[in-house]
């Protein structure tokens, strides 16, 4: 059903959004100025997608008899989406955002790839899946950025 480099590569995923779902939250707090209950609220709508996907991924890893990164050093290690940097100005945010975008879309289709050769359906159909939402959210934060 699986292979190894499809469920090292669900784990690398795992700790991208693992990093997201923490970073979202600094921006969350860290956001000044006249956008700031606009993207409040967003960089927190954000977080709880991270949260919900991260689980998903998780579990998909322990359906096909993996072992999810649990811990946040195993995360760190993992992980390729640097971490919050002490930003505060919003433009800097969404900036950073759309480029961890560019990021999983990229990683992801390379699960894809070795999962579509595994025969692993349920692991593409569930990066699909998160696939159209973070495009979704790419051109949304992008629209902002443009405005
Ligand atoms: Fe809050």
């Amino acid at each position: 059903m699986s292979n190894a480099v499809t469920t090292q590569g669900l784990n690398r995923l795992l700790a991208d959004t693992t990093v997201l779902y923490e970073k979202l939250h600094a921006f969350h707090w860290y956001v000044s100025g006249p956008q700031f209950f606009v993207l409040h609220e967003k960089f927190e709508e954000l977080y709880n997608r991270f949260a919900a996907i991260s689980d998903d991924l998780a579990e998909r890893i322990l359906t096909v008899s993996g072992k999810p990164v649990a811990t946040l050093r195993e995360v760190l290690d993992l992980a390729d989406i640097a971490e919050y940097d002490g930003a505060t100005a919003a433009q800097d945010m969404v900036a950073t955002l759309v480029r961890d975008l560019d990021q999983l879309l990229e990683k992801s289709a390379r699960v894809i790839e070795s999962a579509e050769s595994a025969g692993d359906r349920g692991t593409v159909n569930l990066l699909d899946g998160f696939r159209d939402e973070w495009q979704k959210t790419r051109w949304m934060l992008n629209a902002w950025q443009s405005a």
